[in-house]
């Protein structure tokens, strides 16, 4: 079966990193929308940079639980593509082997001139530190209002699934909340969430339950 997973902050909630919204989306009293954007990055790069050296040192300190662990296993016998919101590593480390960031990945760097040039990062960020090319060196993750490169790859992946597991995304934030309209008619979706959205996806089953217990009700759903 070809399965495609849309995984957002939630997933990771068990491993100890925060999600955006459950904690009413502050960070040191700002919202993550003024933190994450490049305009905030011009105005105070040190404010955005200490915003992601905690965020990296969190997940760094993070390990896998038994969500992402549950999703890895449906690799033994499934085609999956996990499509994450989250910049943290956990679903890699827990053993998937096909993950595509949407926002990015908090263990690299990239030049602030060149989105392209993008490198191992897992220390701290500060105002001087440059990247190959001279420019200040920026976290490569995703900002608010900038492209998301691989919502084609992301889309491609859920148009050609038999079942989409949706897990840990309150599906605000687009277009990866778009995501979950491109699954084709057929395929089965399924929603994973303690706080499901008022109004789950087309055609959506509902397991209202963390990750680590509701994506092995999922798998079992859909005969994983
Ligand atoms: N298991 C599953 N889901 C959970 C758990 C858990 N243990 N704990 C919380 N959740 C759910 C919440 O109910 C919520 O619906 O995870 C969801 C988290 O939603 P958000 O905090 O909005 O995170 P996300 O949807 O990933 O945000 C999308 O917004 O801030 C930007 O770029 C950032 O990628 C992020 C994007």
């Amino acid at each position: 079966m070809r399965i495609a997973v849309l995984s957002g902050a939630g997933i990771s909630a068990e491993s100890g990193l925060k999600t955006f919204r459950d904690s009413d989306g502050l960070w040191e009293n700002h919202r993550v929308e003024d933190v994450a954007t490049p305009e905030a990055f011009r105005r105070n790069p040190e404010l955005v940079l200490r915003f992601y050296n905690e965020r990296r040192r969190a997940v760094l300190e993070a390990q896998p639980n038994q969500g992402h662990r549950e999703i890895a296993r449906w690799e033994g016998r499934h085609r999956v593509v996990v499509v994450t919101q989250n910049i943290d590593d956990l679903h890699e480390r827990a053993g998937s082997t096909s993950v595509l960031h949407l926002h990015g990945s908090i263990l690299e760097g990239r030049s602030s001139k060149n989105p392209n040039l993008v490198f191992p990062w897992t220390s701290d960020m500060r105002v001087g530190d440059l990247a190959p090319d001279g420019s200040q060196i920026r976290p490569n993750v995703v900002w608010f209002g900038e492209p998301v490169p691989k919502m084609e790859a992301a889309a491609e992946a859920v148009e050609s699934c038999d079942a989409m597991v949706v897990v840990g995304t309150s599906l605000q934030v687009y277009p990866a909340a778009m995501l979950t309209q491109f699954a084709p008619p057929e395929a089965k979706l399924v929603l994973v969430d303690p706080k499901p959205p008022a109004v789950p996806p087309r055609g959506c089953a509902v397991i209202a339950e963390n990750a680590s217990t509701g994506l092995p009700k999922a798998a079992e759903l859909l005969g994983l």
